[in-house]
């Protein structure tokens, strides 16, 4: 699969899914719940965001790796689960998996997969984790966990913000139903919660749908269960981080699930300060929902989490290049990040903080802003005794040749 060479950002690579997926494809994936209001925050967010460019800074022991739940980063960024691949590319998951691995990325495998767990971990040993619904029978779930664990997936992500799917008008408007041939396969034989035979004129949601819906008691139930490191998704209020970590979670998703779910929430990265203030440090936080740009992912650092997910610019990708385009997506993120802090003087992950934003009053921007060093003020060596450098250029981008997995 050859990557069209005006590919150079991820928004070029959903502007190319969309003539190539069909319309019922391009509305799951890319629609949003009802009005699609945190759909576009998600966004907005980040935009409204501003940076000072800080120079300077000595870059010689530069990094942005990071080892994380058992995985061991390039950049700080994990592909977000998301359900059904195959709809993007024959080989689906697996080549999600192998383009993750080749550019040196984490994958969290949603159980809604359309490939078998254990053929997705072939391609990918030591960089995945596998996301769960909670099953209406925990003899289901647990089945699902124990595959986890045997094929080596890393950690377990529990997504708590969908007891029923979002109303999302561009979907049903569609009319999507997932085509021949591609299903949620690793959660075949399972009882799922239906509606029961609602009168046309009355909702389903009370009649059937919250049917096994999860509560706080099975994620007790849950940590009980595995050894494995435990992170729940979809956290947005302070209280329910609370409740998670006094549960034994190793770790928050502070998400809105792209706005797929609740339409109204606010952006993730507005959710992320209050969460990050309660959790302080205890767990790490990672964070999902509009991340675009290597900017985006600097932000959410900035704001307390320790990694982003990335979700549909990765599912454009797939569809685009298979595994070589999602390598070539994630490099073209991680090559931003690392841009970005260095043009805000941010030689390590550690030294990403909130002192990177332009403050919105004009009052603080005399006062705590301007305080505030961005980065450390070690005497620096002798100008004679360092490295002559030269000016760093972007070059060489990563391009879809180089990156073939
Ligand atoms: C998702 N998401 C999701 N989340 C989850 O926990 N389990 C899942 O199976 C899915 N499935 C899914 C399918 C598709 C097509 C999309 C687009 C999303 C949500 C996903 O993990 C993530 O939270 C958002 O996609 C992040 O927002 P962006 O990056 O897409 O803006
Ligand atoms: C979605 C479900 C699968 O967002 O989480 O489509």
């Amino acid at each position: 699969m050859s990557i069209p060479a005006d590919i150079v950002s991820l928004d070029d690579y959903e502007r190319h899914a969309r003539s190539r997926l069909p319309e019922a494809t391009l509305a799951y994936v890319g629609g949003g719940a009802a009005g699609e209001t945190t759909l576009r925050r998600n966004r907005d967010a980040f935009a409204a965001r501003r940076l000072y460019a800080r120079g300077l800074a000595d870059f010689r022991n530069a990094s942005a790796r990071l080892r994380l739940f058992g995985l061991s980063l390039e950049a700080p960024i994990v592909v977000a689960p998301m359900a059904l691949q195959r709809l993007a590319h024959p080989e689906g998951e697996i080549a999600m998996a192998t383009g993750a691995r080749a550019a040196g990325c984490g994958m969290t495998v949603s159980c809604e997969a359309s490939v078998d767990f254990a053929r997705i971990a072939a391609a990918a040993p030591e960089s995945l984790w596998l996301q769960l619904y909670l099953q209406p029978r925990r003899a289901d779930t647990l089945t699902l966990l124990r595959r986890a664990e045997d094929c080596g997936y890393r950690a377990v992500v529990l997504t708590i913000d969908a007891p029923v799917n979002g109303v999302r008008d561009a979907e049903r408007r569609a009319g999507f139903t997932p085509p021949p041939g591609v299903s949620a396969v690793n959660l075949a034989g399972f009882r799922q919660a239906t509606a029961a035979r609602v009168a046309p004129a009355r909702s389903p949601v009370f009649r059937g749908l919250l049917d096994g819906a999860p509560c706080w008691d099975d994620v007790a139930w849950l940590r009980d269960q595995t050894r494995l490191p435990l992170l729940l998704k979809g956290v947005t209020h302070p209280d329910d981080a609370e409740r998670a970590l006094a549960l034994g979670a190793d770790g928050l998703i502070v998400s809105n699930h792209g706005g797929r779910t609740l339409d109204m929430q606010p952006a993730a990265i507005d959710l992320l300060p209050a969460i990050a203030r309660r959790v302080a440090g205890r767990v790490p936080l990672l964070a999902d929902g509009g991340v675009r740009r290597g900017t985006d992912a600097l932000c959410a650092l900035a704001l307390g989490a320790s990694a982003v997910m990335v979700g549909r610019p990765l599912f454009w990708a797939l569809a685009v290049g298979g595994a070589a385009g999602v390598a070539h997506a994630l490099a073209l993120l991680a090559t931003e990040l690392e841009a970005a802090m260095a043009l805000t003087g941010r030689p390590t992950l550690a030294d990403i903080d909130d002192s990177i934003f332009v403050p919105d009053a004009p009052a603080d921007a005399c006062g705590r802003a301007a305080a505030a060093p961005a980065t450390r003020t070690r005497r620096q060596p002798a100008a004679a005794a360092r490295a002559p450098r030269r000016l760093s250029r972007l070059a060489p981008i990563p391009t879809p040749e180089s990156l073939d997995p």
